[in-house]
Parts: C-alpha cells; structure tokens; sequence
C-alpha cells in the first residue's frame, strides 16, 4: 500500500479501494470506481459552493488564510504595495516574473498605446440612462469589447492572445472614466499617454477646463497600491466564473465581462459599496451596539467582515488601513470613519466575531479611501474590477494552457421527481 494514499472502504459492499494523494488531494475521479452495484454511476463528491474543492492546479497566487498571507507568484503582498508599480504587477501576474527594464518599458508602452476605444463604443454608452450603475455599463462595455475585435475568438493562439489581454488592461479604466462621467452627464476625457496608468484614470475622470491634468502624485500612488491590493485573489467568485465562461473557449472579453458581472454582487466586490451604505445607514457610533445586535440575530450582515479563506486580519485591509492616514493628509477623510474603527473595535472584541474568525476584509476600508479620493459609492467595485482584469486574465490563461483543464462542466445530486406521465392542462388540480 502506497504511503502516500488514502483507504476508504465502501460499507456498503465491504469493497476497500486506495486512492493516490497528490499535493494534499484526492481526485474526485478516483471516486467514481467505488459503486454499490454494477449499473451504479459512482460515487460523486458533493461540494456546493467548493467549499472544500480545488477545481484547478494555479502557480498565480497564494494565501495561507490562518496566518493572513497573500503572495502573488510568491512574492509577499506587503512588498508589491510598498515598491512595485500595478503594471509591473500584472506583469508578474501574467508572465510568472519580475519583468527586466527593458520588458517593463516595452509593457507599458504597449497598454499606455491601446488605451483608446473605438467612438461606437461611445454611442453604446450613450444608451444608459443618467443613473445607471457603473458596474452594469462594464459588464456590458466589456462584452461589446469582443465585437469590435473578432479575432479575439481565436483566444488560445499566442500573440492572439497576448494582444487581447493588452488591450483589456489598457482599455479598463477608459471604459471605468466614460461610465463614471456619462453619470455625471460630462463630456469624456480621452487617455494622456504621458501620465501613468493610474495618474492617466485620474485624468479622464476628474479633467476639466485645464489643458493638462496633474495627478497629485499621492493620490496617484494610492490608487496605485489599492491597484496591487485587488491584481488577483487566486479562485474566487469571480475568477472562477473568468475561468468557467472561459473554459467553452469564447474570447477573453465574454469571459471577463461574466467577471464583473461576479463581482458586482455585494458579497464580493459589491461589499465595498455596501460597507458605504451600511455606515451611512449606521449614522454615528451610538448607534453600532443596536447595529452589531442585529447582526447576531441575523437580521443584518457586517459588510467588510468575513472571508471564505482568511480567518485572520486580511493582510490587504491592513495595508489600506495603514495607506489610508498618508492620503488622508491630502484628502478629507470620510466623516464615516469614526463609525468604521469603532465598529471594527467593538466586532474584533465580540464573542460572535470572534469565534467565528471574522476579521476585516478588504472592502472594510477601500471605500473609505475611495470616497476621500471623490467617488461616488456606485464607483468603487468598479475601482476593484479595473486591477482585478490582470488577475482574471492571468487566470484565464492559466486555464487555456492546462492539458488537464477542460470544459468546465459540474455534476449535480439529482433530487426531482422520478420520470412521471405528461398530465393535459384541463386535467390538472
Ligand atoms: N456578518 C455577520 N456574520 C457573518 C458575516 C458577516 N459579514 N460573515 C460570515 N458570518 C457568519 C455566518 O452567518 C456564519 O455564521 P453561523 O456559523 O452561525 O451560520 C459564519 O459566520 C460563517 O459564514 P459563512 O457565510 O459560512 O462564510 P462564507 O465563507 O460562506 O462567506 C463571505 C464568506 C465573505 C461571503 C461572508 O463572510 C460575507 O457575506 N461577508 C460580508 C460580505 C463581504 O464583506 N464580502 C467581501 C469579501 S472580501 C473581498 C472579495 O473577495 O470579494
């Protein structure tokens, strides 16, 4: 018997079998030979939600969520905020490696130079209406993407390939800019190729009658490290619907857009929208004890609290939380801050938090900065969905070039009626 395996006996049939472990896992195909009789399907592994369930092998990122540990392609998150750039990251993402001078150079001269979008892609935005949710104009901005470059639908060849994935960092926060100033029914600022990537968002965003936006270099480099902070999360909500939409071989765009669409809900990248609301909901600190008791009687949800793998302080929110004191020299902190620490302070002492490991996440605090930057809360998944595109193509990637990897296709625990007769419609009730 191989050391490394596992021996389960089928009580059902007294049957013993050995499944191979492989880097801490079991195949769930390994399951399908144990049957309690010869027309049985085989065993399935049940997992709603992946709760337990690796749907793929990734040398992206890494977490270790007990001791609040986040690595991209093994380099510490800490590190990446504190010295590289968000492009230099997503390089990393997408490549594996730091990238050389020379490399970096010629990365960033080609997403500064695919910046623009096609003009019809104007009139597309033009039929939202004033006060339609950034998110929602993304999800389909990003899709229409994919009819303005047909090629795209030959995603698996390589310079194919490595040109979509350009354009769709550069062309983020263009598409992110128009949607945000469609809202405010201003004319759109086109890109400025001598600005960085973020001091160009910046640009088309907040431009007004100047001839030349001057990023202030705080706030740019701010922007820069939340960037870094959401480049990649390994198998979440929505890299797992990037790769799952992917896997059927549509383009990169199609796949992306189903990304945002992921994350536009509340429970991912939605909370740091939600948080905004809930403060303001919460009013002022005297309010948090009648608040946090809602909470455990499940009548509410902390927003920003909780994750699915950290079961310990984020490490990206501690980062934000230690940024957040250099921009607000610059900015006007969010007169919800106070109700944010307080709350944070009387949830991190609570006996239901506490047990059950929920710490802040990351949304607890970006919205925080965000809203001290000028954004409307409606903006901030947006500001998570711009970096996370790095994430998600790299993912995605990662995905077209695994010869494991195939259609992704879940089974299902069927739990319906068994096959019954069709019943005419004057013969029934
Ligand atoms: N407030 C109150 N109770 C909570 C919260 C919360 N934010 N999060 C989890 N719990 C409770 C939950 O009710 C459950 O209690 P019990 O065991 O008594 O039933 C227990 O903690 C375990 O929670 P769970 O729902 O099984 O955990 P999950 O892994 O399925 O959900 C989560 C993870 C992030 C969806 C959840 O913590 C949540 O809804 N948090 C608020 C939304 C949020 O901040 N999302 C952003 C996540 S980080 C950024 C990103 O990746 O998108």
């Amino acid at each position: 018997m191989a050391a490394n395996s596992l021996t389960v006996t089928d009580n059902r049939t007294g049957k013993v079998y050995e499944l191979p472990i492989e880097q801490g896992a079991i195949r769930a195909m390994d399951l399908r030979q144990i049957k309690a009789s010869e027309d049985d399907f085989g065993l399935l592994s049940y997992d709603p939600a992946f709760m337990n369930t690796a749907s793929c092998r990734s040398a992206i990122t890494y977490i270790d969520g007990d001791r609040g540990i986040l690595r991209y392609r093994g380099y510490s998150i800490e590190q990446l905020a504190e010295r590289a750039t968000y492009l230099e990251t997503a390089y990393l993402l997408l490549h594996g490696e730091l990238p050389t001078s020379a490399q970096l150079d010629d990365w960033v001269y080609q997403i500064t130079h695919h910046t623009w979008i096609h003009e019809n892609m104007k009139k597309v935005m033009e039929g939202f209406h004033y006060d339609a949710h950034p998110m929602g104009m993304i999800v389909l901005m990003v899709g229409a993407l994919s009819t303005f470059y047909p090629e795209a639908k030959n995603g698996i060849d390589g310079e194919t390939r490595k040109l979509q994935i350009i354009r769709l960092i550069g062309k983020m926060p263009t598409l992110a800019a128009f949607a945000y100033r469609h809202n405010l029914g201003m004319p759109y600022a086109y890109p400025d190729n001598h600005l960085s990537y973020t001091g160009n968002f910046l640009n088309m965003l907040f431009k007004a009658t100047e001839v030349k936006y001057e990023p202030h270099p705080t706030l740019e480099r701010a922007l820069e490290v939340l960037f870094i902070l959401h480049a990649d999360h390994e198998q979440n909500c929505s890299t797992n619907a990037v790769r799952s939409v992917g896997s059927s071989r549509v383009d990169p765009y199609s796949a992306v857009a189903a990304g945002v669409a992921a994350l536009y809900g509340p429970l991912h990248g939605g909370a740091n929208e939600a948080v905004l609301r809930m403060l303001g909901s919460i009013g002022s600190r005297d309010k948090i004890p009648q608040f946090i008791k809602q909470v455990k009687e499940g009548k509410a949800k902390l927003m920003g609290f909780g994750h699915r793998v950290y079961k310990n302080y984020d490490p990206r929110a501690k980062i934000i939380k230690r940024m957040a004191d250099e921009t607000y020299e610059v900015t006007r902190p969010s007169p919800l801050l106070p109700v944010a620490q307080e709350l944070e302070r009387i949830a991190l002492e609570d006996e239901y938090f506490v047990t059950r490991k929920l710490y802040p996440n990351v949304d607890f605090y970006s919205g925080m900065i965000y809203e001290s930057l000028g954004f409307p809360v409606e903006m901030f998944p947006v500001l998570f969905a711009i970096p996370r595109t790095a994430g998600w193509l790299a993912q995605w990637q990662e995905m077209i070039e695994d010869p494991e990897q195939k259609i992704a296709r879940p089974r299902q625990v069927y739990t319906g009626p068994a096959q019954r007769d069709y019943v005419p419609l004057g013969m029934r009730g």
